[in-house]
């Protein structure tokens, strides 16, 4: 059975939207864990624009399961994990003025960089996972360079408009996972995965755990709202 890791990074842009301390990732954490995740992700990104330095030091102490760090492969963010030591790091794309990572590594450009990061951090003891696209070529490449796990990027599947387009995309998956796991990679899977698309993974038994984070906080506020309004309005009747 597979497992599920969940991102907290919307809750900190969420408090960065009034830059103050609410609400806390470190919360969520907790409270993620305490829903039955598997693990706790933060994406550290160069601009800071939501998980901070502070939230991944202090997820980090008081997570139960395991902490992943979602970063670039920067000699900045490589000390940072070597400090912090998180149970994983998964090595992603970073582009300033993204929305969101907008796609896979392409390791045939940056195989040096990131297969240099990927012996810093085993040495040091730390796993590494990959996000590449579900591309044969990238799954070979992260094998060729050691990682541990790959990370198969499944937006442009969550994005196709067409059953025909979105099941060729999950073709396209299904293969990168079965050859990754024949490779002995570790497989995860994430980014835009929602309730409906994750349907489409049932038996897709190579994937070890899906990584996600947009869809649940954003349920999270919707199924949460109409309790958080009756609170205030009996504070309220109150006064
Ligand atoms: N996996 C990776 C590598 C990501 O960069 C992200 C987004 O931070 C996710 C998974 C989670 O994506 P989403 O928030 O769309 O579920």
């Amino acid at each position: 059975m597979a497992g599920l890791a969940v991102n907290v990074d919307h809750v900190a842009t969420l408090r960065e939207a009034r830059k103050i301390d609410i609400p806390d990732p470190v919360a969520a954490a907790v409270l993620a864990e305490l829903g039955g995740a598997d693990g706790v992700v933060v994406h550290l990104r160069e601009d800071r624009r939501h998980i901070q330095e502070r939230d991944v030091r202090i997820i980090r102490q008081i997570v139960k399961t395991k902490l992943i760090l979602e970063m670039a492969a920067t000699p900045e963010m490589i000390t940072f994990a070597l400090d912090v030591r998180p149970d994983m790091v998964t090595l992603v794309p970073e582009r300033r003025e993204e929305l969101t990572t907008e796609g896979g590594l392409d390791l045939v450009i940056h195989r040096d960089t990131i297969s240099d990061a990927v012996r810093t951090l085993q040495k040091e003891g730390i796993p590494v996972s990959i996000f590449i696209d579900p591309d044969i070529d990238q799954i070979k490449l992260a094998h060729r360079i050691d990682a541990d796990y790959i990370e198969i990027h499944t937006g442009t599947f969550c994005d196709a408009k067409t059953p025909t387009r979105r099941n060729e995309e999950f073709e396209r998956i299904r293969d990168a996972a079965k050859l990754a796991s024949k490779l002995r990679l570790g497989v995860n899977a994430g980014h835009g995965l929602g309730y409906q698309t994750i349907k489409a993974f049932r038996g897709l038994s190579e994937i070890d755990e899906f990584s996600i984070g947009h869809s649940i906080i954003a349920r999270a506020v919707l199924v949460g709202l109409e309790r958080a309004v009756r609170e205030m309005v009996s504070l309220i009747k109150e006064l």
